[in-house]
């Protein structure tokens, strides 16, 4: 019998935590190198730190991709007239099913899996594109290994096409539709299009912004080359606040092989890979 792992929960808590995973459980393998390349193969828990894994058995594995929503009346989301994107699905669709179920309008982006086995389980309000966010319009092949989440099926060998910000809004004649909702989780990808993002009002309307934050780089630099591209970095989330988002909530992702020791003290040891949630606040932008 196959199995295909879709993540699936009632809808019973949409707001608050909601909790999704994606780089944890698999072996993504991409066929060339990524600049900023995470660490997605098998993951050693360094903790457990879930307080929503009572969701699903397949969440209890999962380390990352908790996805706060914040409810305050000013980026309040409204159930009859919220829009997001979600890039980066992976085949854990909680997060999505949750935010379909409050009432919102799902716009979801994943170039790296086989979309036929997600499509025919979508909810209402939810729309699947086989595409990625980057920089530049291109295409790439993944090797998604089924195996390596415990499927009895084979490989599957995936062309997924990426493509900028303005093109797949266009692709969606989304131009004057404001996204509500933003949540990014593109697996260190995320480096290259903030600059793109945070012009041009492209972010109009975004009031919550999702985000995972990739930097496990930094353990395979030379020691003294780390603080300059921490700082190349931080300079790249400037277009965040630029924009008016402010830092709302943080939340590392406590994975063995994504910790950074700090040089000369191998008991101090910090996440490499975390999610922030931004908010916009107030009637502006
Ligand atoms: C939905 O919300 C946007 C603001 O985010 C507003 O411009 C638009 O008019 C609203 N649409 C409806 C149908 O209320
Ligand atoms: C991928 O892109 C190349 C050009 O860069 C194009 O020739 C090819 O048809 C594309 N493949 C798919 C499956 O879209
Ligand atoms: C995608 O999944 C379908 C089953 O849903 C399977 O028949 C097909 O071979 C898979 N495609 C690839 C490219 O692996
Ligand atoms: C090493 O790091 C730990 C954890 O941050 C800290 O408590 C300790 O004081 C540090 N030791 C030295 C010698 O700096």
């Amino acid at each position: 019998m196959t199995r295909v792992s879709f993540i699936r929960v009632t809808p019973l808590t949409f707001y608050l935590l909601v909790l999704t995973l994606y780089g944890s459980l698999m072996t993504l393998t991409s066929l060339t190198p990524k600049p900023t390349e995470p660490s997605t193969t098998h993951t050693t828990h360094y903790q457990d730190h879930d307080p929503l894994t009572l969701l699903s058995d397949r969440a209890k594995r999962s380390v990352d991709n908790n996805k706060y929503v914040c409810m305050d009346s000013d980026v309040a989301l409204n159930p009859s007239n919220c829009t997001i994107y979600s890039f980066g699905i992976g085949y854990d669709v909680t997060f999505d099913d949750q935010m379909s179920y409050f009432g919102c309008e799902l716009h979801m982006f994943d170039p790296t899996i086989n979309q036929s086995r997600l499509m025919s389980v979508l909810q209402p309000r939810q729309h699947f594109y086989h595409l990625g966010l980057d920089a530049t319009t291109y295409n790439k092949t993944f090797v998604w290994r089924n195996e390596a989440e415990g499927d009895d099926l084979p490989d599957d060998i995936v062309v997924g096409d990426f493509d900028t910000w303005d093109h797949i809004r266009a692709h969606l004649h989304h131009q004057n539709t404001p996204v509500h909702y933003l949540k990014i989780d593109i697996e260190g990808y995320e480096w290259r299009i903030l600059e793109e993002l945070g012009s041009k009002g492209r972010l109009a309307g975004v009031q919550q912004l999702a985000i995972e934050l990739h930097t496990s780089v930094i353990i395979n630099y030379p020691e003294e080359k780390v603080l300059e591209i921490l700082m190349w970095f931080w300079r790249k989330l400037e277009v965040l606040h630029r924009q008016g988002f402010l830092r709302a909530a943080y939340q590392p992702t406590l994975v063995e092989e994504s910790m950074y020791t700090v040089p000369g003290n191998t008991s101090y040891r910090i996440p490499t890979c975390f999610e922030l949630l931004y908010l916009r606040r107030g009637p502006v932008y």
